[in-house]
């Protein structure tokens, strides 16, 4: 088993690469580290390498970066994974920061690149957009989630931070909540990528920013109770649903086993678990219709709680059923005739 300490970059494949790199720099505020003629390596101002994107015709995420510790042989880490039955190849030049990695592809297609040593890129101390400090996390869409969750814990040394109901999944290989989420769908789909923001400043800032540039919220500002990040949500120029987060659940001791303790968590401690498929995604208000989590959440059949050695919360109704009743109630109230 690999033991991932932190993801790199993701590649994303666009139509418009101009364009792209107009919202990444201008707008999410990564400085352009490297330009090709048909690539660009964007990292954060303080040197983390975080997207880097490719021309292409269809808006993808093909490639995923994750770094194990420094110094680790990636000839030894081959041979563990041909042991444990993959196939994997030596790569060169990823990007400006990452020398040399080991390739192999994950059970729903995407290229996984692992590196140990890496270089920072030059800090730009430029102001622009809303200079995340990092890239935070990525959730897919993909039919097997449970298979992904089982890979990834495997073979990578991912540890389950929680999962909504049997459908949605969080996964940490640091302190963070989760660096990668599986959503079941039936098609493989990247759904979204998120940048982590040093506080709730700076979410009150990026809102007045994408305001100021035209660009609408698609949700939020909320707190989610799954990880319980303050987000917001907009989609960038291809449709790529982009997330801002700050103040997500941090696991400081894996021994002690909890999320370090916050005001505002459901159970003390808070530790990973399987929440039920109608928890809110939004401790704060109303859930939107258009929210990641509730579309799909309201677009999965109620199905039986998984355990993966996790406590699994008491069967409930089903989300959607929850909110029928929710809005048959509400509807019920509009009729009631003035006093
Ligand atoms: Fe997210």
């Amino acid at each position: 088993m690999l033991q991932i300490k932190r993801a790199g970059h993701s590649t994303l494949t666009t139509p418009d690469i101009e364009r792209t790199i107009d919202y990444f720099t201008r707008i999410v505020g990564l400085s352009l580290a490297a330009r090709e003629m048909n690539r660009a390596i964007l990292a954060t101002k303080s040197g983390l390498e975080a997207i880097v994107l490719e021309r292409g015709g269809a808006v993808d995420a093909p490639r995923l970066s994750f770094q194990v510790a420094p110094g680790s042989d990636l000839g030894e880490l081959a041979s563990r994974l041909k042991k444990a039955g993959m196939k994997s190849e030596r790569r060169t030049d990823i990007t400006p920061g990452i020398g040399e990695a080991v390739a192999f592809t994950d059970p729903k297609g995407t290229t996984l690149e692992i590196f140990s040593d890496f270089k920072f890129a030059p800090e730009d101390n430029t102001f622009t957009g809303v200079m995340p400090i990092k890239f935070g996390h990525i959730a897919y869409q993909c039919p097997d989630v449970k298979g992904m969750v089982k890979f990834y814990c495997d073979v990578l040394g991912f540890r389950v931070s929680d999962w909504r109901s049997d459908f949605f999944a969080f996964l940490r290989c640091s302190r963070d909540h989760h660096t990668v989420n599986f959503l079941r769908n039936d098609k493989t789909a990247i759904h979204h990528i998120a940048f982590e923001v040093r506080d709730w400043s700076d979410i009150k800032r990026a809102c007045d920013m994408l305001a100021k540039n035209d660009i609408k919220l698609t949700w939020g500002p909320i707190r989610h109770i799954i990880g319980h990040n303050i987000a917001i949500y907009h989609k960038n120029p291809d449709g790529v649903v982009i997330e801002f987060f700050t103040d997500l659940d941090q696991m400081h001791d894996e021994e002690l086993g909890f999320f370090e303790p916050r005001p505002w968590h459901q159970d003390r401690p808070q530790k990973p678990k399987v929440w039920g498929d109608d928890t809110p995604s939004n401790w704060w208000g109303p859930m939107s219709h258009g929210s990641p989590q509730h579309a799909q959440a309201l677009a999965q059949p109620a199905a039986a709680a998984v355990h993966h050695g996790l406590q699994t919360a008491p069967r409930k109704p089903a989300l959607a059923e929850a909110r029928a009743k929710q809005a048959q109630k509400k509807s019920r109230g509009k009729t009631r005739p003035r006093r």
